[in-house]
């Protein structure tokens, strides 16, 4: 079953109170999860652009009523009525639109060719600018180059490829010449501007020339620094494998020096000189903290280890808010410029993900974090960044998300990829959540599987202001980008829900109640705030929060806990709560700054259903008498004669109960007799790979056996039950201070039916 649907939108509620007061007693906020431009096969594309309403904007869809006589369509989320065009004059009953069928809520428009367009841009619609550190060891540099020669191999002929290296300072390669390797050198220890950087490349407009921005610049110039890849595979290739790691002397006791924030503003400003429209990507491969120049994280003493939660917490990281600011910096002329910052950090120490968070973050960008340029988790992620086919990410660019909704609904803001246009509407909401203050996004960088969870306020202080007379809402998605073929699309998703009686029932709003949505909603909100206000303690809210939505919703006589029972549409939601509040979003110390930006990420841009394995890894059991079977995420799951597949969307954990690992390692696995044995050890295997082939960024697998070193990767995921009683397995329970799933439970019933 597909929860989505067509539309790709999931929400908290899907039943809205009529006021803010009822609203507020909801507990948890009307947000609907988007997929702006996910793929699905009964998705029709147009070759038009659609019709507008005249009044509020909103695309003709399939909720809008038609006078057929009258020739006039009434938009349904304003109630204004719209003349057809002279073209749609054919309409009629049996001759409708496809955007007027009731199942196409969701359509692809093609938008034709913008009049005037260069037909040079539309060739080079797409640029890359690689920017690699070279302060690794040997092993790691060669991991790094031989990844992006692979890379460059895999890109269309037409893309432009540029490249940046850097260490104690930054070099800008000229790929024009291939026998005379040519590189422009920036201080690391200096800020520098766009101006300067165009200046210093030659890349500077003498003023008049510039037609759009005030800089205007020669192709001819520019050509120097992003040549098609078709053009300059053989000088990179050869670059490439003359560029030695950097060679400047590393003080005893000390860091390298390495310029990360220069040469990703030298990155930045290299793709200012691009024509607008271009949908550029800087793939920045990092191999440790930025220790010299402006987005220094860390001293140059080794000394001095790099920040931990515990130092953000208490003030204690000197260089966290300068460098953030600094990035923020750069994110807000990424964004300006419609382009996009991928980071591939590989490191065993961190490189400074969580300063750089808002860059990737707000530009639309692709992050991957691993221990090693060797290891799976970046290799086969990067390459499928770039591949084409099925596997493809299909990376796309220059999005623009509009919203348009119901008279009474305003909207709050934004989690996710995203970055806030700042355009004021009448549907802006006066509280802001995340990227807000507008009902108009910039997606720089989006693709198929970007999600976005947006956060809505209803403003009406009276019941019974309804200006269409049926009790239904409506929203509308407009999402304007272009796909990697440079082609421009707009995607429409239209969706009605239902207002509540005006009469408040509980009951219907209970019936309307997405559990899994709420649970990621509530981890998306906590992680923001978590991020945001020094004083939030994420999980007194969510205990607070949690036992308010039991003592409303929940069906029970007052101060009797026994009496207590939770409606289906709730009854998994107290678990959710349970595993989050023990999560790595909310248990931040530990993990790494840089591993908590990183989950937070991530988190914010998968849909529902990843997003809630996240929270709650799903479990799975293998045994000889039956088929796989879902499993209680609970130590007493463990068995000896089974095995079980946790999949916790970072990792994924394959482990072998004891008997089963004794079996493995006496080789019956060889014996012709023990075919069913090959079987059992061979599912778990065959399930990890599908689960690990349809993800981005590959997860860590991890196969352990029981009583292993490597099963703390399960057990640290699992609920420390109390049923958990087997002597032989004593060893594996869970010691920690946190109390068990049933303990939750009894404490919740108690405190939600107190008067
Ligand atoms: C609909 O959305 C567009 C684009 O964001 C905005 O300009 C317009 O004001 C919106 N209309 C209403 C009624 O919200
Ligand atoms: C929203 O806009 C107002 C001014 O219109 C501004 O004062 C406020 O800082 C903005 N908030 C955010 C979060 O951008
Ligand atoms: C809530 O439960 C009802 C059945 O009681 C079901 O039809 C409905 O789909 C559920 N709602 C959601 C959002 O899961
Ligand atoms: C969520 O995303 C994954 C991978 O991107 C995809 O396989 C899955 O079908 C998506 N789920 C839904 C419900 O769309
Ligand atoms: C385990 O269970 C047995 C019987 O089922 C009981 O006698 C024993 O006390 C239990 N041990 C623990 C540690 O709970
Ligand atoms: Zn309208």
């Amino acid at each position: 079953m597909d929860p989505e649907g067509i539309d790709g939108v999931r929400m908290t509620w899907n039943i809205w109170p009529r006021t803010k007061i009822e609203a507020s007693k909801c507990v948890v906020p009307f947000a609907a999860s988007i997929s702006p431009i996910r793929h699905h096969r009964d998705i029709i594309s147009l070759p038009y652009a659609p019709l507008c309403c005249a009044n509020c904007s909103a695309a003709l869809n399939a909720y809008a009523r038609v006078d057929f006589n009258a020739k006039l369509w009434i938009c349904p989320i304003c109630v204004h009525r719209n003349k057809f065009p002279l073209h749609y004059h054919q309409i009629s009953e049996t001759n409708l639109p496809q955007e007027l069928y009731a199942q196409y809520t969701t359509i692809e428009y093609t938008l034709p060719d913008q009049p005037g367009a260069a037909p040079a841009a539309a060739d080079h619609h797409s640029a890359f600018v690689f920017v690699l550190d070279t302060c690794m060891i040997e092993e790691e540099f060669d991991f790094a180059k031989s990844a992006i020669k692979q890379a460059i191999g895999l890109f269309p002929d037409n893309a432009l490829v540029g490249f940046v290296s850097f260490g104690t300072q930054a070099h800008v390669h000229e790929l024009g010449f291939s026998d005379l390797a040519k590189a422009y050198v920036f201080r690391g220890d200096a800020e520098v501007s766009k101006e300067q950087v165009l200046e210093q490349l030659g890349l500077a407009a003498s003023g008049r020339r510039g037609p759009i921005g005030g800089y205007g610049f020669s192709n001819a110039a520019l050509n120097r620094f992003l040549l098609p890849a078709s053009e300059c595979e053989y000088t990179l290739d050869s670059l490439l494998e003359e560029l030695q790691t950097d060679q400047w002397p590393v003080k005893a006791g000390c860091r390298p020096l390495r310029c990360t924030g220069v040469a990703l503003s030298v990155a930045v400003g290299l793709l200012g000189a691009c024509s607008p429209g271009t949908g550029a990507r800087i793939i920045a491969l990092v191999g440790g903290p930025c220790s010299e120049g402006p987005g220094t994280i860390v001293s140059k003493d080794l000394s001095e280890p790099l920040r931990s939660h515990k130092d953000l917490d208490k003030g204690a990281a000197p260089f966290y808010e300068k460098a953030e600011k600094f990035y923020d910096g750069l994110a807000n002329q990424l964004v300006d410029q419609g382009h996009v910052l991928d980071i591939f950090a590989s490191a065993l120490d961190q490189v400074g993900v969580a300063e750089m968070k808002a860059t990737v973050e707000r530009t639309g960008g692709l992050v991957v974090l691993s221990e090693s340029y060797g290891h799976s988790v970046f290799k086969d992620s990067f390459k499928r960044v770039f591949e084409d086919g099925e596997q493809s990410l299909g990376l796309c660019s220059n999005g623009i998300l509009k919203i348009n909704c119901s008279k009474d609904i305003k909207v709050q803001g934004i989690i996710g990829p995203c970055a806030s246009s700042q355009k004021k509407g009448p549907s802006v909401g006066d509280t802001v959540i995340g990227e807000g203050n507008t009902t108009e996004w910039k997606m720089c960088g989006l693709d198929k599987s970007t999600c976005l969870t947006v956060f809505f306020d209803i403003s009406s202080s009276d019941q019974s202001s309804n200006p269409s007379g049926d009790n239904l809402l409506y929203l509308q998605f407009l999402t304007s980008y272009q796909n990697p073929q440079g082609k421009k699309l707009l995607s429409v998703t239209t969706v009605c829900r239902q207002w509540a009686d005006t009469d408040i029932s509980t009951e219907e709003l209970v019936q309307g109640f997405d559990q899994e949505t709420a649970a990621v909603v509530m981890a998306r909100l906590a992680s923001l705030r978590m991020e945001t206000e020094v004083e939030f303690d994420a999980t007194r809210w969510l205990d607070r929060n949690l036992i308010r939505i039991c003592s409303k919703f929940g069906d029970y006589r007052k101060d009797e806990p026994n009496s207590f029972t939770l409606n289906p549409n709730f009854s998994l939601f107290p678990q959710f709560i349970f595993n989050l509040r023990r999560s790595q979003f909310v248990q931040v110390f530990n993990n790494s700054p840089d591993e908590t930006a990183y989950n937070r990420m991530l988190l914010n841009r998968e849909n529902i259903s990843n997003a809630a394995v996240m929270i709650q890894p799903s479990l799975t059991t293998y045994s000889f008498n039956s088929t796989p079977q879902p499993a209680l995420l609970d130590a007493a799951s463990i068995a000896a004669d089974r095995i079980l597949l946790l999949d916790s969307y970072f990792s994924i954990v394959i482990f072998h109960g004891s008997t089963i690992a004794q079996w493995r390692s006496l080789g019956y696995q060889n014996q012709p007799e023990h075919q069913a044995f090959v079987q059992l050890l061979q599912a778990p295997q065959d399930d990890a790979q599908m689960i690990v082939h349809g993800r981005f960024p590959m997860p860590r697998l991890v196969v352990c056996d029981q009583h292993g070193s490597q099963a703390r990767f399960l057990l640290a995921k699992l609920n420390p039950s109390a049923s958990y009683n087997e002597s032989e397995t004593m060893n594996d329970v869970i010691f920690t201070d946190d109390v068990n799933l049933q303990v939750f439970y009894k404490h919740l019933q108690k405190l939600a039916v107190q008067s």
